[in-house]
């Protein structure tokens, strides 16, 4: 009879815990199965826009397939805590909007949680409101630069203290914005998102110029509610004062989630994975691009567009994966998928290699370090470099124990890692999956069988 290779640690006062291991741990054992059908939880970055463009509105917004991830959460909670009328019943969220000038002084200071997404984009709003306001994180929050998106707001008229070296907590005195053009010194949607944001409240064309194209869920957000978006290449623009209007909304599945499972069903001797209403931006499919060209059994079904975003079905069966090179200019679009690339380079022909991602450095973790740590302690060879990983192909995983260092993608990356490695692999603090998955290792133990 077949069993599930994922079970849940019991706390055995006998053994030495490692420092993050105290909070949660997740076991995982060699899978030879995979089969079943599962839906992935809200885009975590298509909820965050959708929640504070709401927000701003005139009228009320209801948003099905919210993401339940915890980061989506803490936007939630910043933007009740300005004074939005926000209902919740799991993934259907209704936001009253306040219009544009309607925010509210918080009472106390805004709490981002672990979210960069949230702790950025926000910013770029409160920088235009008339009062003062705070916002913080958590330990790994704390320690994210924060100069990035003080630099914009600044030169557009905000006035924003942050700790030594441009880190949370930020001291936002906002007022009347003027626009800017700005050209990003790196490429980041979240940045991107908060000088556009930012754009809507001042008078005028604000433009923002990309090194290369990032995400574009907020540009097709603001013209799905209406507001005067302009792109032509690289260039976005917005014209300020916007007003937006409430409509209703509908999140796809993550495909930053759906990663994940791709790479267990490439890892798994049998597998056969549907995963269903997948967001397919196409800033968002390198992932499958890169997949396909490596040799992966992935196809996509029943596409269809919402809300200006496309969504569809991923059907991924197991087989043979060539690895090789990612190209250098595809690695802003695989930012968030690079730690499970990383741990599937392990087991292709030639291995994997990349450079140009020295962003993964000031991420959650530093994922470059966290997971050639990781790899290291299940016996893969792995070079490090400033900027990029090269690691191993063919390599024969070994159960170990992996530190999550409190970040949401090693979690997950490792338990991928644990479906193909002999013996046990125990992620020592797995809660942190919730950031973006709370549902994932429920989900994995749903399709896998060892
Ligand atoms: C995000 C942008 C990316 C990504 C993050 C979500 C967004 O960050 O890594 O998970 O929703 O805009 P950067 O803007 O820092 O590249």
């Amino acid at each position: 009879m077949s069993s599930s290779p994922i079970t849940v640690a019991k706390n055995e006062g006998s053994e030495k815990l490692m420092p993050l291991a105290s909070q949660s741990r997740q076991i995982v054992k060699r899978a030879v199965r995979l089969a079943g059908a599962l839906s992935m939880p809200g885009d975590k970055s298509i909820s965050h826009r959708y929640a504070m463009l709401a927000a701003l509105a005139e009228g009320t917004s209801e948003i099905s397939g919210f993401a339940s991830s915890a980061d989506c959460a803490s936007t939630l909670g910043c933007l009740r805590e300005l004074g939005v009328g926000v209902e919740r019943k799991d993934a259907a969220v209704t936001i009253h909007g306040v219009g544009m000038a309607g925010l509210r002084a918080p009472v106390r200071v805004l709490d981002a949680g672990n979210s960069g997404s949230t702790i950025r984009m926000l910013t770029g709003i409160l920088a235009a409101q008339p009062f003062r306001s705070s916002i913080a994180g958590d330990a790994s929050l704390s320690r994210r630069p924060m100069q990035r998106v003080i630099t914009p707001l600044t030169r557009m008229g905000a006035r924003i203290q942050a700790q030594p070296g441009g880190l949370p907590p930020l001291e936002i005195e906002g007022g009347s914005l003027h626009p800017i053009r700005y050209e990003l010194p790196v490429a980041s949607a979240q940045v991107k998102t908060a000088v556009l944001l930012a754009g809507l409240f001042a008078e005028g064309e604000t433009e923002v110029v990309e090194p290369v194209a990032t995400r574009d869920h907020t540009e097709i957000a603001l013209e799905q509610m209406g507001a005067e978006v302009g792109r032509h290449h690289l260039t976005i623009a917005v014209r300020g004062p916007a007003r937006l209007e409430a409509r209703p909304l509908r999140v796809p599945g993550d495909i930053s989630s759906a990663a994940f499972f791709l790479a267990a069903a490439l890892v798994v001797p049998e597998a056969n994975l549907y995963l269903q209403n997948v967001g397919l931006n196409p800033t968002r499919t390198a992932i499958l691009d890169l997949l396909v060209s490596m040799g992966g059994r992935i196809r996509v079904v029943n596409v269809e567009v919402i809300n200006g975003e496309l969504m569809g079905d991923l059907h991924a069966e197991a087989g043979p994966l060539e690895g090789g090179e990612i190209p250098v200019e595809m690695v802003p679009g695989l930012i968030d998928e690079l730690p499970v690339l990383s741990v599937l380079g392990s087991q292709t022909e030639k291995g994997i290699w990349f450079h140009g991602a020295a962003e993964l450095r000031v991420k959650e973790s530093d994922r470059l370090k966290t997971v050639a740590e990781n790899l290291r302690r299940m016996g893969t060879e792995v070079e490090e470099f400033p900027d990029g990983l090269r690691i191993a192909g063919r390599q024969r995983l070994r159960g170990a124990r992996i530190d999550s260092f409190g970040d949401h993608r090693i979690a997950m990356a490792f338990a991928v890692a644990g479906l193909a490695a002999d013996g046990n692999t125990t992620i020592c603090g797995s809660d942190c999956a919730a950031v973006s998955f709370p549902e994932f290792f429920d989900s994995l133990r749903a399709v896998c069988d060892s």
